[in-house]
């Protein structure tokens, strides 16, 4: 990947009639990159998506690619394959033909088709299948078709739409690695719509975060994780979902060094993650943080982890996830301990906050790029 921009909506904005599906948009995509589009259903992935195909006009704005304003060519024109989230194959053809249709219609040679079928067939564990019907494939079969269509083209941008919705979680976690491995091989500039939270984490270079058509962050995996933009970034990934409180009722009941509570208090809001709050006793704890009194109401045992349920003074229930097994009754009064440099604090408006006790103090080694000066950041 290098660093130039590849692709761009360009305050891209697209409106039906009296709904705003897609706010103005500003998003770079860098050559080769794989950027993550995620957000509720109807906050405007697809629209965003079938406009950089040229599916759908946009309202105002435009759509770059390499330096060309391509916002008024036609599908066919533009150089992108897109994966649907149904495949859209044709039932009466069979995965060959269906993999060899867009090169087909382009003109090209019948043997010229076979080997760049035969070629990504191979790539995709699809050779001896390709003489059958969809209907006559696995659910994941289809989806591999769908994807060797794609590539069959050689297209500059892959577009996808939500194309692991309809596999089981076993068969969405391998295609999940193959669609990645096979991108990263190809080193074609990715657009990937998904409104599953694992499938961004790991697949994304960036994740796009999306709301009501407005875009409301965009940055690698862990910088949305570790740093979302406001709270509702903040509670849309992570599963339990961020602790969100009222920073009032919070300080209320915790104990924490002075010069940390003042600094807390100006805050509104204060999200901890579930990983990030662990049961102390009466003795131990660093000094860093916040302690904060509650009684366990429920504890989950999940095997490799326990979620607890512990209803702090104000009332809020919050959720600690804790490593292995824990045998404890609901009813416990127990502590719970959170780093400053865990909590994560929100202004009125809900926008993040950078705290004082939070500001970096290091500097990142010399060359280091933006991205992995943001990366050393979170280890810190
Ligand atoms: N062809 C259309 N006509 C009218 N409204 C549409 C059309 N397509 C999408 N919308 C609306 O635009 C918004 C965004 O839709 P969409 O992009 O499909 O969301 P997502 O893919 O994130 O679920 C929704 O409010 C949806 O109802
Ligand atoms: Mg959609």
């Amino acid at each position: 990947m290098n660093n130039a921009t590849h692709l761009r909506f360009e305050r891209t904005e697209k409106r039906f009639g009296s709904t705003l599906a897609v706010a103005p948009l500003d998003l770079p995509v860098t050559q080769g990159e794989f950027v993550v589009l995620i957000g509720p259903s109807g906050c405007g992935k697809t629209t965003s998506l079938r406009m950089l195909a040229g599916f759908e006009p946009p309202t105002s704005g435009r759509i770059l690619l390499g330096n060309r304003d391509i916002t008024g060519l036609a599908p066919k024109d533009r150089n992108m394959a897109m994966v649907f989230q149904n495949y859209a194959l044709y039932p009466h053809m069979t995965a060959a033909q269906n993999m060899g249709f867009a090169l087909r219609l382009r003109g090209m040679a019948r043997a010229e088709i076979d080997v760049r079928v035969n070629r990504v067939a191979e790539m995709l564990g699809l050779s001896a299948l390709l003489g059958r019907r969809p209907r006559a494939l696995s659910g994941g079969q289809r989806q591999r078709v769908a994807v060797g269509r794609a590539i069959v083209r050689d297209p500059e941008v892959f577009l996808f739409d939500e194309p692991l919705s309809n596999l089981d979680a076993q068969m969405r976690a391998s295609a999940r690695t193959e669609i990645r491995s096979l991108q990263r091989s190809l080193g074609v500039t990715t657009v990937y719509v998904t409104h599953d939270q694992v499938e961004a984490m790991t697949m994304a270079d960036r994740i796009a975060v999306m709301h009501q058509g407005v875009l409301l962050q965009y940055a690698a995996p862990l910088e949305v994780y570790e740093r979302p933009a406001d709270t509702f970034v903040a509670s849309f990934l992570g599963s339990p979902a961020m602790n969100l409180m009222s920073a009032q009722s919070v300080l209320s009941a915790a104990h924490a060094p002075a010069g940390l509570f003042q600094t807390l208090s100006t805050a509104h809001t204060l999200g901890i993650r579930p990983e990030h709050l662990h049961l102390v006793g009466a003795h131990s704890g660093p000094q860093d943080g916040i302690r904060l009194p509650a009684t366990l109401e429920r504890v989950e045992n999940l095997g490799a982890e326990t979620l607890l349920f512990a209803r702090i003074a104000q009332g809020d229930v919050i959720i600690a996830r804790i490593a292995g097994t824990q045998s404890l009754p609901a009813g416990l009064p127990v502590e719970l301990f959170a780093s400053v440099r865990h909590i994560v604090a929100f202004g009125k408006d809900q926008r993040r906050l950078t705290l004082e006790h939070q500001k970096m103090t290091w500097t990142a080694p010399q060359g280091a790029t933006k991205n992995q000066t943001e990366q050393y950041a979170l280890l810190a």
